[in-house]
Order: structure tokens, then sequence, then C-alpha cells
């Protein structure tokens, strides 16, 4: 199979284990920087040249898009979708991922638990605003057209109104979120490649983080999900789009809730917790699913019988 790899450096650990796992199943890969790609599109060709070069027949496409060049990267993505080769994740689920709004909304119309989540673009009636999500502590999540986030803890009225002056006075749109609160270890990650639960794992936060610093501060390890916890994990995936994600959630309450899907999930700290190798199924993915394509075009071409 010949897999383009679309990452920025080699030496990212997630795109380097891709990349070893590809070779090791004999596959024929390349990374690509995406922007060093330049996408031509002229009467009915689609092609893209790499380096000067026109990229020859690819069977498959991991992408693994840097937010720092997303808008780029994404058409990218879309420009080999255009030639017929396999995604996986193709660019409207990544897309739909790194917007946390979008997300929240699509999980939530199709009855998945999430934490009590209001949109607004006024802040005059910010005891209302707390009230719909059940009252304080709340986290201000910032949502901004680069992707960059920001997460804020607001105990009362009063620091969420500080909080939501300086969001609005700098243009910002943000959300307004209930602040599940629960023993410290509550925050799950889930990998999830095609329709299954490769790893799991439990974030061991530091005691007095909160928040954003949390999330950065965390230390993993392995943990066994119970049985609704994969099906909800699978399920977030699915709505999205993804074949492959990061599904972060959180328990507490005995209740599990979904906060995040991530398109491009970062396998050093998995593999480093569980002690497996996780890029394997992911390419083990893009072969069944380019097999899977093949055949339908097999089929066709024999003229739509089974
Ligand atoms: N509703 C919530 N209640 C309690 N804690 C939460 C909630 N949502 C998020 N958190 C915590 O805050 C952290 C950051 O939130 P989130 O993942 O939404 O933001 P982010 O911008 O993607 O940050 P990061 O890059 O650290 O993941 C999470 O890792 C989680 O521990
Ligand atoms: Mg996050």
């Amino acid at each position: 199979m010949h897999l383009v790899l679309l990452s920025r450096s080699r030496s990212i650990y997630s795109s380097r284990r891709l990349v070893e796992a590809a070779r090791h199943r004999g596959h024929h890969v390349r990374l690509l920087d995406p922007t060093d790609c330049e996408l031509v599109m002229a009467g009915r060709s689609v092609e893209i040249f790499h380096g000067g070069k026109k990229v020859g027949p690819v069977d498959a496409v991991i992408p693994r898009i840097a937010q720092s060049v997303a808008h780029y990267g994404l058409a990218v993505v879309e420009h080999f979708g255009l030639r017929g080769v396999v995604l996986i994740n193709d660019a409207g689920a990544i897309a739909q991922a790194r917007n946390k709004l979008r997300c929240l909304q699509a999980l939530a119309a199709r009855g998945l638990d999430i934490p009590a989540t209001v949109m607004a673009r006024d802040a005059s009636q910010i005891r209302e605003l707390v009230d719909r999500v059940g009252g304080v502590p709340v986290l201000v999540k910032l949502l901004q057209a680069n992707g960059r986030a920001g997460v804020m803890v607001c105990e009362s009225l009063e620091s969420l109104g500080a909080a939501l002056e300086t969001v609005l006075g700098l243009g910002h749109n943000f959300i307004v979120q209930q602040y599940v609160q629960g023993p410290r270890g509550r925050d799950l990650r889930a990998l999830v490649v095609g329709d299954r639960v490769v790893a799991a794992v439990r974030r061991r936060t530091r005691p007095g983080k909160l928040a954003r610093t949390l999330g950065r501060g965390a230390r993993f390890a392995e943990v066994a999900l119970g049985r609704e916890q994969v099906a909800l994990a699978v399920e977030s995936a699915r709505i999205i789009g993804l074949q492959v994600a990061a599904v972060d959630m959180i328990e507490a309450g005995g209740k599990t809730r979904v906060f995040e899907v991530n398109a491009s999930p970062a396998l050093e700290s998995l593999e480093a917790a569980t002690g497996r190798d996780l890029a394997g199924p992911i390419i083990e993915l893009a072969e069944r699913e380019v097999a899977a394509r093949a055949a339908a075009r097999g089929t066709r071409a024999a003229g739509g019988r089974r």
C-alpha cells in the first residue's frame, strides 16, 4: 500500500511512530509537509505537487494537521480525498473536531451526555447564564478562529463577570460550561480506532492545578473502561465522523460525560502509559479501508453485481 502521512515533521513522536508502524507492515510510506504541497485544479484534473513533482498514486492518507496550518492543511486533505484516496480522518471531520462548539452541538443533538454548556454573545444576563449550567463554579472556554482555545475556571458570579468582560472586550466567542467537580483523576481519554477503543487512560492531575494547566501537568495511567464508557467513546467519534480520535471524558457522580473529541491524538503519552504499540492499529485500519474501497470498485466494475 502507498501511504502518505501529512505532517510537518518526522521529529514529532506520533508521526515517527506511524511511519515506523507502516514500514514494519511492509508499506511504502512518505511523509509530506502539507505546506510544501501545491494543489492544482484545472479542467477536469485535480493534482497535487510536492517539491515540484506530481505526487503519484496514493492509497491512503493519514493527516496529522497542526493547528497552525489548519486551513491550508485541510485543503490538502480535501484534495487527496477528491482524488479518491482513503483518508484516515477526512477534512470535514477534522474541521468539526477542531471546533469545540460544533462538536458539543453534534454530540448533544444525538443525545450524548456532555457537561451543560451555554453559548452567548451578551454577558448582561450573567446569573441566567450560570443558572442554565447549574450554578458556579463554571468554566469559560474561548472559541477562537485559529483554534487556540483557553479555559478559565470561575468560582463566583463576580469572577465570571470580570472574565467575560475581558473575553468580550477582546472580541472572542466563548462558551460557559458546568464545571464538573469530582475526585482527582476523573479525566479519561479513550483512543478510538475504527469502531474500537484501543487504549484508555486516566489522567492523574497534580493537586492544585486547574483547567488548562491541569491538562498539561497530567500524568496518565492505563484504565479499563466500562462497557458504557467504551460505547460512549466510540459513538462520539462516529458522530463527529472521525475514524481515529481521542475522546476526552469526565467521570463524576457515577456519570461519564464527553467534553472533547480530538482528531490527531498524541500517541506518546498513550503508548507510555499502556506500553503498547498504538500506531499499528491505525495502519491496520488504513489497510482495511483501502481493501474495502478496492472491493467496492471491483463490484462496480463488474456491473454492480456482488
Ligand atoms: N466541564 C468540565 N468540568 C471540569 N473540568 C473540565 C471540564 N472541561 C474540561 N475540563 C478540564 O479542563 C481541561 C482543559 O479543557 P479542554 O480540553 O476543553 O480545553 P483545551 O483547550 O483542549 O485544553 P487542553 O489542550 O489542555 O486539552 C481538561 O483536560 C479537563 O481536565
Ligand atoms: Mg483538550
